[in-house]
C-alpha cells in the first residue's frame, strides 16, 4: 500500500456520546434519558430490542450510564489529553434531557446548557472543532411514557424545540451538526435506536417505520432551522454503515444482499435525496404497512436534505438464502450477519473488515454524492494494565492502521471525506452490552464492569501511535 499524505484541513479526532461517557445523570436539573434505565446483562439486551424496562430505575440494578467515566466533571482533563494528541475536532452528543428535563418543558434548563456552552470553550480553546449530535441514543424517559416515544406525532414538535434552543445557543461555536445517530438502529434495537417498546401482539414493524418517519421529518426540520439559524453550519445524518456482502453469486444472495442494504439506504435516500424511494412504497404495500403522513411532509422532506452523510463503520455483514450457510451466524452482530469464511472476528464477534470500509465508502459516495463523515469506527478489546502500568493494545493499533489506509486509498479514489473520528478515544460505556470492559480507547480508565475502580485515566501505547498519525497528516501509520 503506497504512503499517502492526508488533506491538511482534514479533521481527525475522536467520537464519544453523552449517554456512555457523561454519568451525572441527575445533576443540574438533567432529566432521566432512555439508557438511564439500561442495566448491564441479560436484561439489557431485552430492554433494547423493545422489552418494557422499569420506568424507574430499580433498586439492586446497576445502570451503568449513571456515572458513566464522568466526563461531566472530568472533561477538561480529558480534553487535555485529546489536545496532546492532536485533535482537530471531537464529536459528542447533548444528553436531549439536560436541556428538556421532561422533553416538553416550556423553558430550557440553564445549567444543561450551561454545561455544553463549557464543553464547547474548552474545545475551541485547544482547536478542537465540536461535532455535535442531537440525539445519540436518547430520548428523555418523560416522553416514553407518557407518548411512547416517536410513534408519537408529538415528538415531531418536541424535537425541533430541542433544536433551535441549541442551534440558537450554540451558533458561535458548533459548525458540524448531526441529528440522529445510527438512524437506521431504530429497525435492530429499537429501543436504543427510538425509546420504542411494544405490547404482546402489536405490529412492530408498522410502529418501527411510522417512528422512523416521525424522525426523518423531525430530522429534516433540524436540517432547515440549522440552515436558517447557523448558516455557516453543516448538517448530517448518521448511518450505522457497513455494507451488506453476497455469501455466493446465486442472484438470490445478490438480491437479499441488496434488499439488506436497502433497509439501512432507506433512512438515507430520504435524508439525503428527499423523498421516499419507490422500493420502499412497494415494502410498505407488500407488508399491510400504512405510514400516516401531515401534508406538508412531502414538502419538508424534500427541501431540507443533509449537508453530508455521517457514518460508522465497525465491520461488512454477509447474507445468504441458503438455510445451512445462516446456521453460521456471527455471534456479537446486531445487523444480524453470516459468518464470512474470509475474515476475523474480535472477540465480542464483531467481524474485521479493513477493505470493507473502502468499498462502503464509495458505495455510500457513489449513491449520494456528498461529502461523507467517518465519525466512528474502532477496535472493542479487553485491554490489560500490565504490572508497570502500561497498555500495550497493539491489536487495536493493527485494526486502526489498516482502517485508516483503507480510508485513505478510498480518498484516492475520489471520496470526499471530510475527518475521521474513530470512536471511544476514551474508554466509554459500550451501547449494547453496557460493559466497561469493551474498550476502544486511546486513554483507558480505570473501571471495571460492576463499576469500581479509581476512574484515573492512563495513555495507551496507541495514544503515541495516533498521536504521530494526525501529526503526520496520515503518513505515518
Ligand atoms: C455504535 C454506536 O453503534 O457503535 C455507539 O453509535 C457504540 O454508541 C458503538 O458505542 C460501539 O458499540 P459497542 O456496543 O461496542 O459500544
Amino acid at each position: 500500500m503506497s504512503s499517502f499524505v492526508f488533506p491538511k484541513d482534514f479533521l481527525w479526532g475522536g467520537a464519544l456520546a453523552a449517554n456512555q461517557a457523561e454519568g451525572a445523570y441527575l445533576e443540574d436539573g438533567k432529566g432521566l434519558s432512555l439508557v438511564d434505565l439500561l442495566p448491564t446483562g441479560e436484561k439489557r439486551r431485552s430492554i433494547m430490542q423493545g422489552n418494557v424496562p422499569s420506568l424507574t430505575p430499580l433498586e439492586g440494578e446497576f445502570y451503568p450510564s449513571h456515572e458513566a467515566i464522568d466526563f461531566y466533571h472530568r472533561y477538561r482533563e480529558d480534553i487535555a489529553l485529546f489536545a496532546e494528541m492532536g485533535f482537530k475536532a471531537l464529536r459528542v452528543s447533548i444528553a436531549w434531557a439536560r436541556i428538556f428535563p421532561t422533553g416538553e418543558d416550556t423553558a430550557p434548563n440553564e445549567a444543561g446548557l450551561q454545561f455544553y456552552d463549557d464543553l464547547f470553550d474548552e474545545l475551541l480553546k485547544h482547536g478542537i472543532q465540536p461535532v455535535v449530535t442531537l440525539a445519540h441514543f436518547d430520548v428523555p424517559v418523560n416522553l416514553i411514557d407518557k407518548y411512547g416515544s416517536w410513534r408519537s406525532r408529538k415528538l415531531v414538535a418536541l424535537f425541533e424545540t430541542y433544536a433551535k434552543t441549541v442551534f440558537a445557543r450554540y451558533k458561535d461555536k458548533v459548525k458540524y451538526w448531526m441529528t440522529f445517530n445510527e438512524i437506521n438502529m431504530l429497525l435492530h434495537l429499537p429501543f436504543i435506536g427510538a425509546g420504542l417498546v411494544f405490547q404482546e401482539g402489536e405490529n412492530v414493524k408498522q410502529i418501527q417505520y411510522q417512528a422512523a418517519h416521525h424522525q426523518l421529518v423531525a430530522s429534516a426540520l433540524a436540517v432547515k432551522a440549522c440552515h436558517e439559524i447557523i448558516p455557516d453550519a453543516k448538517i448530517g445524518c448518521m448511518l450505522a454503515a457497513g455494507s451488506f456482502y453476497p455469501y455466493t453469486c446465486n442472484p438470490e444472495d445478490v438480491y437479499q444482499g441488496m434488499e439488506k442494504d436497502r433497509e439501512s439506504y432507506f433512512f438515507i435516500d430520504v435524508q439525503s435525496r428527499g423523498e421516499y424511494p419507490g422500493y420502499a412504497k412497494r415494502f410498505f404495500k407488500d407488508h399491510g404497512l400504512s405510514i400516516e403522513m401531515e401534508p406538508d411532509d412531502v414538502d419538508i422532506l424534500k427541501h431540507h436534505t443533509v449537508d453530508y452523510i455521517g457514518f460508522s463503520y465497525y465491520s461488512s455483514r454477509t447474507t445468504s438464502t441458503d438455510p445451512e450457510v445462516v446456521k453460521n451466524m456471527t455471534s456479537g452482530n446486531v445487523f444480524g450477519s453470516v459468518s464470512n469464511p474470509y475474515l476475523d472476528k474480535s472477540d465480542w464477534g464483531w467481524t474485521i473488515d479493513p477493505k470493507g470500509f473502502r468499498i462502503t465508502a464509495n458505495q455510500l459516495h457513489d449513491r449520494y454524492q456528498k461529502p461523507l463523515f467517518v465519525v466512528e469506527n474502532g477496535f472493542g478489546a479487553n485491554d490489560v494494565v500490565s504490572p508497570e502500568g502500561e497498555v500495550n493494545d497493539d491489536y487495536r493499533i493493527d485494526y486502526l492502521k489498516r482502517h485508516i489506509a483503507e480510508m485513505g486509498e478510498a480518498l484516492q479514489d475520489g471520496v470526499e471525506i471530510i475527518g475521521y473520528t474513530s470512536w471511544g478515544p476514551i474508554d466509554i460505556v459500550s451501547a449494547s452490552s453496557g460493559e466497561m470492559k469493551k474498550r476502544y480507547g486511546y486513554i483507558y480508565v480505570d473501571r471495571d464492569n460492576e463499576g469500581n475502580g479509581s476512574l484515573n485515566r492512563i495513555k495507551k501505547k496507541s495514544f503515541h501511535w495516533y498521536k504521530n498519525v494526525i501529526h503526520s497528516d496520515g503518513e505515518n501509520l
